[in-house]
């Protein structure tokens, strides 16, 4: 059976103070979903949202870590650190980390081994820009994101991993990736995964469409042959439209 796993990203939103009601709200509107249900929280959220989800159906994960274990590191956060607080997930190379805060494929690769040393579950983003769309270079780019991100990983390992297609130019635009490309994409991805880790890693792996995924749209895209569920931004800040899209 296909397995679906929903992930709210809240990129820098909602305040501590927010965080409790709003994920015991979510997680009465999300109750007997089919979809595995996640919600990254800001760092400063963690501790509210773990609480918050304890009996609950929702899972939470953080939006980054850093790949050292500890140290002079001002302002950063390590997987310990995560563990500790009973988090289960971790975005890993996000396009906003890559874009703003100089995150590389190679930067994106140590978090994601650290991350699974320590038992945290990395969701792997990968996407092109629009200018590399229309260069005709989005597979060829994927292909090698996914590589780099997966180096020195093994296909035990691999397999605890959902790898997220955000193409950048649909991130917050509200311009959607049209089913059919976001398909195009997942299923090239799910090729790589084959070719480095063969087919039972690959058949079993959750791979994630994310932007401007709103309730409107989540079934088209998720009911498409390589897509398991989204990576949701803005329409996950409200319970409703982040419930509407679970229950898809
Ligand atoms: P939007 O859903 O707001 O387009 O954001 C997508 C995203 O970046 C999720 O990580």
């Amino acid at each position: 059976m296909k397995k679906y796993v929903v992930a709210g990203n809240w990129k820098m939103n909602k305040l501590p103070s927010e965080t409790a009601a709003f994920i015991k709200e979510l997680a009465l509107k999300v109750e007997g979903a089919v979809a595995e249900v996640v919600a990254c929280v800001p760092y400063t959220s963690l501790a509210a949202a773990v609480e918050a989800a304890k009996g609950t159906c929702v899972k939470i994960g953080a939006q980054n870590l850093h790949f050292e274990d500890s140290g002079a590191f001002t302002g950063e956060v390590s997987a310990d650190m995560l563990v500790d607080m009973d988090v289960e997930y971790v975005i890993i190379g996000h396009s906003e980390r890559r874009q703003y805060f100089g995150e590389t494929d190679v930067t994106v690769n140590k978090k994601v081994i650290k991350a699974i040393e320590k038992g945290l579950k990395p969701i792997v983003c990968v996407g092109e820009s629009l200018e590399e769309r229309e260069q005709g270079i989005t597979i060829d780019l994927i292909r090698s994101q996914v590589k780099i991100a997966f180096m020195n990983v093994s296909a035990e390992d691999a397999a605890k991993c959902i790898i997220a297609y955000e193409p950048i130019w649909a991130i917050g635009t509200g311009k959607t990736a049209t089913d059919e490309q976001a398909n195009e994409v997942c299923a090239a991805i799910r090729v790589v995964v084959r070719e480095l880790y063969g087919d039972s890693v690959a058949d079993g792996l959750v791979i994630q469409y994310g932007g401007s995924v709103k309730p409107s749209n989540a079934a088209a895209l998720f009911g498409m042959s390589d897509i398991n569920g989204g990576l949701v931004g803005g329409a996950s800040l409200k319970s409703d439209d982040f419930a509407g899209i679970v229950k898809f």
